[in-house]
């Protein structure tokens, strides 16, 4: 804005005088020269609009009747141009001519300005019109500042689910690699063992025995046993002892494989009264393999499949390929919002839910609510230090649908809690809390959804309930 106030509160500005008559154009730039102003002149409609486009005014002074191009286009053109609609015109007249005025009124100018010029009347108006544009200029400014809040409202959920993600991802793609590198070893082991039975010369009888062993095998393959260390160590120098008995070779190698498998003496006396110790010695080598394959196959389709339900989730959760508002499961998003969140909440945290049977879908932007559910519950565990209660309840209470998320944190204090929904208010370190969780919360159910948010909290429980209605009667973006 090239406008400058002086003491007496007029302003000054850059005004574009449009008048084909040239002694007239010259003399309205002239007064407006003597009174501060900086001018520009033009001597049609198409010269006025290319100056238009490469420079700013502050005001239009713009004639009514000229060759080519008339007042009344030049009002047209910059109706359609955003970058120029907002530019204040005053339309030139003789007084008697007040019917084409109230046509360029009708079209958005904003003024007019009679013939003869008197410099007091040309003054006020073209003050009125610069505060009017000032004005337009600072909505514009506070509007940008306002997508800019938007866009960091929108980083600032993001960031907290991404930093949880990237660790509860981590696990389990760890596991399908290691899998992956262990597969052939395990494989390769248990092939070898499957030649040496095979001319080990056995009865049908013992095949029938491998057999059911085998589907023991795979069966305890499916259970991951977590020993205590000591009660291991135990077993397998238990399990060690009885295979040096048994004059079988690498008993140190084959025990902690059985003890895994959960081998014992009095499983390994039956296995030895079917098999002589030569077989006996592959058979266990076999079993040992099958056992192997098959707990490495089980980590990685557990990994996998754990990546593959972060990733269900996380496109559910940011409904990635579906229309902004659609028919939302409430229960999804916030089931969704519980995995998202989980390394947060695994720490110590219990969840109970009490969701109503008959909820019904709403329509609403299914994306935003996940950002909702996602901003209290993390406030949520921030109170508990990560460690504490929390509640979901959903009920259908005509013509809402409401959540209600709770936790016994130490609660929020009367005197803030005027301020929670206001932009930037935090009680965190810096670092910690940009203060926008619950002010895009606010928008999003409020503004977005026509609904509601309340806090109601005391020391031991602090309770934000939700109201939304099944239709979504707000366009806004
Ligand atoms: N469940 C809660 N228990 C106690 N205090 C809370 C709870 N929820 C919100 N608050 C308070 O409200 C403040 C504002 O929350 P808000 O989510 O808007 O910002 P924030 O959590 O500080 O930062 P962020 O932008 O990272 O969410 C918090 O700093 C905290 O003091
Ligand atoms: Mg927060």
């Amino acid at each position: 804005m090239d406008m400058n106030s002086d003491a007496n509160n007029t302003s000054v500005g850059h005004i574009l005088v449009v008048d084909d008559y040239a002694l007239n154009r010259l003399k309205l730039a002239r007064i407006l020269e003597q009174q501060g102003h900086t001018t520009t002149i033009a001597g049609n409609g198409i010269e006025a609009l290319a100056l238009m486009r490469t420079t700013a005014f502050d005001v239009v002074l713009l004639d009514i009747v000229m060759p080519e191009m008339d007042g009344y286009q030049v009002l047209e053109q910059m109706n359609a141009n955003s970058g120029l609609r907002d530019i204040p015109v005053i339309v030139i007249s003789a007084v008697d001519d007040i019917d084409s005025v109230v046509r360029c009124i009708e079209m958005g100018a904003v003024d007019y300005l009679p013939k003869p010029y008197n410099p007091t009347v040309l003054n006020a108006r073209v003050q009125t019109s610069l505060q009017r544009k000032k004005l337009r200029d600072l909505e514009r400014s506070y509007l940008q500042q306002e997508i800019m809040l938007r866009q960091s409202e929108k980083l600032a959920t993001l960031g907290k689910l991404s930093a949880g993600m990237a660790h509860e991802l981590n696990n389990p793609v760890a596991a399908v690699l290691r899998g992956a590198q262990h597969l052939s070893e395990a494989s390769e082991r248990q092939l070898a063992a499957h030649f040496k039975l095979d001319r080990a010369g056995l009865s049908e009888h013992q095949i029938a025995l491998l057999e059911s062993l085998d589907r023991e095998i795979r069966d305890e393959a499916t259970k991951p046993g977590e020993l205590n260390a000591l009660i291991r160590l135990d077993k397998e120098s238990e399990i060690e002892a009885w295979l040096e008995q048994a004059a079988i070779d690498n008993g140190w190698d084959l025990a902690p494989s059985l003890v895994n498998m959960s081998f014992d003496t009095d499983r390994l006396n039956m296995l030895a009264e079917c098999f002589d110790g030569n077989q006996l010695e592959f058979v266990l080598n076999w079993a040992i393999g099958r056992y192997t394959l098959a707990s490495v196959l089980r980590e990685i389709a557990e990994g996998s499949g754990r990546v593959a339900e972060i990733v269900r989730a996380l496109k559910t959760f940011t409904y990635l390929d579906q229309a902004p508002i659609q028919n939302v499961d409430i229960h999804e998003g916030l089931d969704n919002t519980l995995i998202m969140l989980r390394n947060k909440l695994k720490q110590g945290v219990s969840v109970h839910r009490a969701y109503s049977a008959d909820l019904p879908l709403i329509e609403a932007r299914g994306t935003e609510l996940n950002q909702v559910w996602t901003n209290i519950i993390d406030n949520a565990v921030d109170a508990m230090n990560g460690h504490g209660e929390l509640y979901l309840r959903t009920r259908w209470e005509a013509p809402w649908v409401v959540v209600e998320i709770e936790d016994n944190g130490p609660g929020i204090p009367e005197s803030i809690q005027g301020r929670l929904f206001d932009p930037f208010y935090t009680t965190k370190a810096p670092g910690e809390g940009t203060g926008l969780g619950l002010n895009i919360s606010h928008n999003i159910i409020v503004q977005k959804h026509g609904g509601s948010i309340t806090v109601d909290s005391q020391p031991d429980s602090t309770c934000f309930q939700i109201k939304l209605p099944l239709a979504n009667s707000r366009t806004e973006e």
